[in-house]
C-alpha cells in the first residue's frame, strides 16, 4: 500500500471535528484527511457527552481511515489511534500515558485524553472510521479526574507538533491493519499499554453493573472479566463507565 498521504484542515473554531469529518466521510472523502480545531463548541465524548477545552488548551482532532476490516477488528482503529498519541507524547515530553480500556488515555488515574471513533458507511464496501482524539496540554477540567501535558511535565507543548508527530506514529500503525501479523502486533502493543489489565473494575452497562478483575481483552477487543460467576466479556459498546476499584476491594470481596 502506498504511504497514506495526511491532509489536515486547520480551524479556529468547530463545532466538533468528529461532526466536520463525518460529513466529509460521507461526502466520499479521502482516506487521510485531519481536521484540527483551536476550539470546538460542541466538542463530543462516548454516549453524547461533552468534551471541554479552552482555546488552544489542547489538541483537538479527527482523522478519517478506510480500512478494509471485519466487524470484530474495528476495535483496532480506536487502539492505532491511542498508541500512535501515546508513542508521541513519549518523543515529545517523555509522558508514557497508560491506555485505560476503551477509550481513555492515563496518567496516574488522572484522564489526559479521550478518543471517539465513529463509524460512516460507504455506498459499496466497508464503513469509513472517524477517529477523534483529545489530549489536554496545557489545561483541564477542574470537575474531572483528569490532567495536561503542563501539569505533568511542566512542558508547553504546541497542538500542530504534537499532530506532525501524531501522525508519523500513526502512519506506521495504519500500515500494520492490513496483514493479520500486522493487527496481532496492535493487539500485542495495546495489551503492554492497558493499564486496566490485572486491576479489579467496576463496569456500568445500560442495565447492570459487573465487577471483576479484568484479565484479559480477547481478540475483538472485548473485556475478559473475572469474578465469581467466571469470565464475562463486555464489548465497548455495552459500557457506560468503568471505574478501578481499590485493592482492598478485592479483597473484602474474596
Ligand atoms: P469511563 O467512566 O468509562 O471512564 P468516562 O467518564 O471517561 O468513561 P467518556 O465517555 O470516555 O467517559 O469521556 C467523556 C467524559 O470525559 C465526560 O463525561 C467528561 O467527564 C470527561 N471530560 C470532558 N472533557 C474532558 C477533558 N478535557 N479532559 C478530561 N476529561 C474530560
Ligand atoms: C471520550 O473520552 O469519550 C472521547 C473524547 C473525544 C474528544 C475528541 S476532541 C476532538 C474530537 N471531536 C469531538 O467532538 N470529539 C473528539
Amino acid at each position: 500500500m502506498e504511504p497514506i498521504r495526511w491532509q489536515v484542515q486547520e480551524f479556529e473554531s468547530l463545532d466538533s471535528t468528529n461532526t466536520w469529518l463525518v460529513d466529509q466521510a460521507r461526502a466520499g472523502a479521502a482516506e487521510g484527511l485531519v481536521a484540527r480545531a483551536d476550539f470546538q463548541t460542541s466538542g463530543r465524548g462516548r454516549l453524547d457527552r461533552r468534551w471541554e477545552a479552552p482555546a488552544r488548551s489542547a489538541l483537538l482532532t479527527s482523522i478519517l481511515l478506510r480500512p478494509t476490516l471485519d466487524e470484530s477488528d474495528r476495535f483496532l482503529v480506536t487502539a492505532i489511534v491511542a498508541l500512535s498519541a501515546r508513542a508521541a507524547l513519549v518523543r515529545l515530553c517523555g509522558v508514557r500515558p497508560d491506555v485505560k480500556w476503551p477509550n481513555d488515555l492515563i496518567v496516574r488515574e488522572q484522564k489526559l485524553g479521550g478518543i471517539l471513533a465513529e463509524f460512516v458507511p460507504a455506498t459499496s464496501g466497508p464503513p469509513a472510521v472517524v477517529v477523534g482524539i483529545g489530549l489536554n496540554l496545557s489545561s483541564h477540567p477542574a470537575q474531572v479526574a483528569s490532567t495536561d501535558i503542563v501539569e505533568i511535565s511542566g512542558l508547553r507543548l504546541d497542538p500542530v507538533t504534537v499532530l506532525d508527530i501524531l501522525l508519523e506514529e500513526l502512519e506506521i500503525r495504519r500500515a500494520l491493519l492490513d496483514s493479520s501479523e500486522g493487527r496481532s502486533e496492535i493487539r500485542r502493543e495495546l495489551r503492554r499499554s492497558l493499564v486496566t489489565l490485572g486491576r479489579a473494575v467496576r463496569v456500568e452497562r445500560v442495565t447492570d453493573v459487573v465487577e471483576g478483575v479484568a484479565v484479559d481483552v480477547d481478540d475483538a477487543g472485548r473485556i475478559l472479566l473475572e469474578n465469581d460467576d467466571g469470565v464475562v466479556a463486555i464489548p465497548v459498546g455495552d459500557v457506560v463507565h468503568l471505574r478501578t476499584l481499590a485493592l482492598h476491594a478485592v479483597e473484602d470481596a474474596s
